[in-house]
């Protein structure tokens, strides 16, 4: 336990881990970079001369129509790398696979959630591609133009993504679970010339009527002049006369020659709208080379890509992880990446192993929420399949409690497969810490080490680094290609968030510490930090302890009011087989005290039927702050995924 004496602003490390996994010998014998010298030559290299490593990275990995004079412009807060070139993302994608000789290969296997399945080659990418380019350009969307994209996992949004940076304009994908109002007021802050949707798209077995969504949303889209509908579950949809268009018709009236659009390094790629903690969302802005040569790395680096991998992330193209791992990082590299449209659990709990045992996935990516999903619905489901083709496993979006961490390394990766626990956000645009799979030994809940050319340092509000061993803020002390160039329309908001509390350094808003070896511990949002007695706290090392207790599938830990302590540690939790009792309440209270120390025992403990998180996965600390606070009004649920949630807590607590 550290001294009580500690500086009052660093954040506690109560945590211990000490089991180390090292990488399988065989896999580091064929891997890329396959030890940790090998790793440690490539990031002194990197970080000797940034910009020298990434100009020639950039000149080796991307096709160039006019070659770039300058690696990096950098006023402080906004880049510009490889300035002056000129390059196309989607031909980057395509074209230049084909042109190596990958013309063949599958680029994209598809399955839909009834069970209908599609595959494209590159080639056949390719052509459809350059069809839908040719609509879009039909319509009127030209370079620079927004194209709103609302639409299910499906291989036309993928498509579609490619064609707008093909032509050079901008896109906005918005994950198919928003409301109307939600999608209304990113198209409007986006000022989208064009939307792309489906009439519907599967989940659990019934139709989630998009279009109705997206009539609703247009009406208070005011630029919004065309809509572009994909015939999807064949549901009934109205069509406006005018507006409305169906896909397959307007591919119809086009050809499939569609030469990439040669466009500056920094024509913006794509806006994402990202949820803030409070108030309006963010449109983080992405550009062209820098991010596409950053998320085409990052993805080999990663996940050790070899060609006859069959490469599978779960997300959505609704997140950056949809954006930079299902599309652009995979397809950039000449990857076969998997697109799935449904649900996990549809028709059963066992739909995602299935799909690994069916197409002999062997690269897997998802989200500690899935994971903690997984184990709650009972190994069973794992066991009915052969996943003996996985070779690497990878997490990302939340930490990953060291507990579900180990389940995920042994009933999914069978004891063999590393996990790559990738810290990043949709601001870095691609992954910035992570073990590598041939090369780092890992520890269970840490992401362990930076990528090349990613300086990253700790610390406290004075921007002084802070004693090893100790939590404090995460930033990135040097510019990298795949940073946000600023958000949408509010350069003084980009500045504010990111750039005024830490002069000169990029501020993650996550809280981390760096253990005896240098490895990385995110520990939870900045704004989530609990002090109890002036002890600061991290969530995630007390939502730990208590998953780590057999009966506990999920927790929360947040910090509400308390007179005596200023603030007190109350706890949320889901359980797995178990019904919730005063006896386990005190078990659980013992099990922490045990697991951490006296500092740490929750004062109150919640059992929850589920716990609520944002679309993507992430618990929503926020609201259970709200709520164990006692106030009425909880804050802004717009990104909340499933709304009774928050009364069935409420229920819970009132009896
Ligand atoms: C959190 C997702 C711990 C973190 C790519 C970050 C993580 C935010 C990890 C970004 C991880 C993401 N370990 N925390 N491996 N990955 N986070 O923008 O708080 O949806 O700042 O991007 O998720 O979320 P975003």
């Amino acid at each position: 336990m550290p001294p009580s004496d500690s500086p009052s602003n660093q954040i506690q490390n109560v945590m211990r881990e000490e089991r180390l996994f090292p990488p399988p010998a065989e896999l580091s014998a064929n891997s890329a970079i396959g030890s940790m010298e090998a790793y440690q030559e490539l990031y002194a290299k990197s970080t000797a001369d940034p910009v020298a490593f990434w100009s020639d990275l950039a000149k080796e990995e991307l096709h160039w129509f006019e070659p770039f004079q300058e690696g990096l412009v950098w006023e402080e807060p906004v880049a510009k790398w490889f300035v002056g070139g000129k390059t196309n993302v989607s031909y980057n994608c395509l074209d230049r696979n084909i042109e190596k000789g990958l013309g063949d290969k599958t680029a994209i296997i598809w399955e839909g959630e009834p069970g209908d399945a599609k595959t494209l080659t590159f080639k056949e990418l390719h052509t459809e591609v350059c069809r839908f380019s040719n609509v879009l350009k039909k319509l009127g969307v030209e370079e620079g133009d927004v194209v709103s994209i609302y639409m299910p996992m499906t291989p036309e949004l993928a498509i579609a993504m490619l064609a707008c940076a093909r032509v050079g304009a901008v896109h906005s994908v918005v994950f198919g679970g928003f409301s109307s109002e939600a999608l209304a007021e990113r198209n409007r802050d986006a000022n989208a010339k064009v939307q792309l949707t489906a009439d519907g798209g599967w989940r659990r077995g019934k139709v989630l009527p998009l279009k109705e969504t997206v009539d609703e949303a247009l009406e208070k889209s005011p630029s919004v002049e065309h809509c572009i509908v994909l015939k999807r579950c064949e549901n009934e949809i109205t069509m406006k006369e005018g507006r409305d268009h169906w896909w397959h018709d307007l591919l119809e009236e086009v050809d499939a020659d569609c030469p990439a659009t040669p466009l500056d390094s920094e024509t913006p790629l794509f806006i994402l709208y990202t949820s803030g903690s409070t108030g309006k969302p963010k449109g983080i802005k992405h550009t062209t080379a820098g991010y596409n040569l950053y998320a085409k790395k990052t993805f080999e680096w990663v996940f050790d890509h070899q060609q006859d991998d069959i490469y599978w992330c779960t997300a959505d193209c609704g997140w950056i992880t949809g954006h930079s791992y299902v599309v652009y990082g995979p397809l950039s590299a000449g990857a076969t990446t998997l697109l799935y449209e449904g649900a996990p659990n549809h028709p059963e709990p066992d739909r995602f192993w299935d799909l690994v045992e069916k197409y002999k996935v062997t690269l897997f990516y998802t989200a500690p929420t899935a994971v903690r999903a997984f184990i709650k619905w009972g190994d069973e489901w794992v066991e009915k399949h052969d996943l003996s083709s996985l070779r690497v496993l990878g997490s990302v979006g939340e930490g990953i409690n060291p507990e579900a961490w180990m389940w995920y390394y042994e009933k999914i990766g069978g004891g063999k497969c590393p996990i790559v626990d990738t810290w990043w956000q949709t601001e870095t645009g691609g992954i910035m810490m992570s073990p590598l799979p041939g090369a780092t030994p890992l520890k269970p809940g840490s992401c362990t080490k930076p990528l090349p050319g990613i300086i990253p340092a700790i610390v406290d509000e004075t921007g002084e680094p802070v004693e090893p061993g100790f939590g404090g803020m995460l930033v990135i002390t040097h510019p990298w290609p795949g940073m946000l160039r600023g958000l949408w329309g509010d350069m003084e908001r980009y500045q504010e968030t990111y750039w005024a509390k830490i002069p000169h350094n990029y501020l993650a808003g996550d809280n981390a510490r760096q253990d005896e070896d240098g490895y990385y511990w995110i520990m939870g949002r900045i704004d989530d930090v609990i002090n109890v007695s002036g002890h600061r706290l991290s969530t995630i090392e007390v939502e730990s302890a208590l998953v780590s207790h057999d009966k506990v599938a999920e927790a929360a830990a947040i910090g509400r009011p308390d007179d005596l302590t200023g603030q007190a540690i109350s706890v949320f939790v889901t359980l797995k087989d178990a019904e919730p009792s005063e006896e386990l309440k005190k078990a659980l209270k013992l099990h922490v005290r045990h697991e951490i120390g006296a500092l740490a025992v929750p004062a109150d403990i919640h059992f929850a039927v589920a716990l609520p998180k944002t679309r993507s996965g992430k618990i929503m600390r926020r609201l259970l702050r709200d709520i164990a606070s006692g106030k009425e009004e909880v804050g802004d649920t717009s990104t909340l995924e499933d709304y009774t949630v928050l009364a069935k807590l409420r229920e819970k607590d009132e009896s």
